[in-house]
């Protein structure tokens, strides 16, 4: 296996995604990360079984040249294509071969927090899963975005801000928790209570933010992370499943994976993926493809890229 990511550097140098380079970033690396993949997984083009690739949703620039190759690809190759939807796939992504560690065991709820997205899944099957709960704004990676950029961090600034938060005290500052029913969540209102805090804060002291920007970051990563909890654990009591998840690339924060372990001790079962799949990447996609090809189900030449694709 070969799990191969080109990163792009490019959307640091302008403080977040601007899709017209993402996409033109894409087209350029595209051959060159497939022939890396092949030459480390030590195969062929021939040895291929099928093509799977996101359909959405995602940034039409970008998903327009991943179904486009793939097109390519399966009339050259004559390998059937398989169309995968990048929220499911972050889920499956704990179906990807890891040594010692049994995959989750269904029904289980996963917790999808990406760039993008900020979903509780219900997971009743491979193939078998609904959303019972999403954000009405912003998406928690989002969350940790913005906030890393009101403390200067450069984008994106999740990891960054997670780094920084290590060593800092939570408890320093507080804000605005939101009130949203049922299993819905909300970000945009922490995300002003943050700004207010630290523009009323540094009107007596204008070195407040660095100053205080461990503290901060620790305070605002705990705020995220509670919401996040919170939400799965009502999920878990509502729907009675004690087999808990994460996935996207928000779970990679070190505070959220030690909340859910934690919970280990209250009689869950947690199920945290390797750091490579939490953020976007090919194995994830291919696991879904591999869940579709026993199935027998795949797309045809006619398929497109859908950026909003639903469930
Ligand atoms: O799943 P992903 O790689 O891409 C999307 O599909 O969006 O998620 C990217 C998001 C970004 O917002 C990034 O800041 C966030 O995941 N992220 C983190 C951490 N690592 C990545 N947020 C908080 N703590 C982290 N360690
Ligand atoms: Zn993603």
């Amino acid at each position: 296996m070969a799990n191969c990511i080109a990163t792009q550097e490019i959307h640091q140098k302008y403080g977040g995604v601007v899709p017209e380079l993402a996409s033109r970033a894409h087209q350029e690396q595209i051959v060159p990360t497939i022939e890396e993949a092949l030459s480390i997984a030590k195969m062929e083009l021939s040895d291929i079984d099928a093509i799977a690739f996101t359909r959405g949703p995602g940034l039409m620039g970008s998903l327009v040249v991943g179904v486009s190759f793939a097109k390519a690809l399966s009339l050259a190759i004559k390998k059937p294509l398989i169309d995968v939807n990048h929220m499911k796939a972050h889920v499956l992504a704990h179906f990807i071969e890891n040594e010692g560690t049994a995959p989750p065991s269904f029904p289980f709820l996963c917790l999808t927090v990406s760039g993008g997205h900020t979903q509780i899944v219900e997971v009743l099957g491979s193939n078998n899963m609904s959303v019972i709960g999403a954000t009405i704004d912003d998406a928690a990676g989002e969350a940790f975005d913005k906030a890393a950029k009101m403390l200067g961090i450069d984008y994106p600034g999740g990891p960054e801000l997670d780094k920084i938060a290590e060593t800092g005290n939570p408890e320093k500052f507080s804000f605005a928790k939101p009130r949203i029913k049922d299993l819905d969540f909300s970000f945009s209102g922490l995300k002003t209570s943050i700004l207010y805090k630290i523009r009323d804060l540094s009107q007596d002291n204008s070195d407040f933010v660095r100053e205080n920007k461990i503290d901060l970051c620790a305070s605002i990563r705990k705020s995220i992370v509670d919401i996040l909890i919170d939400k799965l654990l009502k999920a878990a009591k509502q729907r009675g499943i004690r087999t808990l998840a994460i996935a996207g690339g928000v779970s990679a924060n070190r505070e959220l994976r030690r909340r859910l372990l934690a919970l280990e001790k209250e009689g869950y079962k947690v199920h945290i993926p390797q750091f490579e799949y939490c953020t976007d990447n090919a194995a994830m996609v291919a696991i879904a493809g591999k869940f579709a090809f026993e199935r027998g189900e795949f797309a045809s030449q006619g398929v497109s890229a859908d950026p909003r694709l639903k469930w």
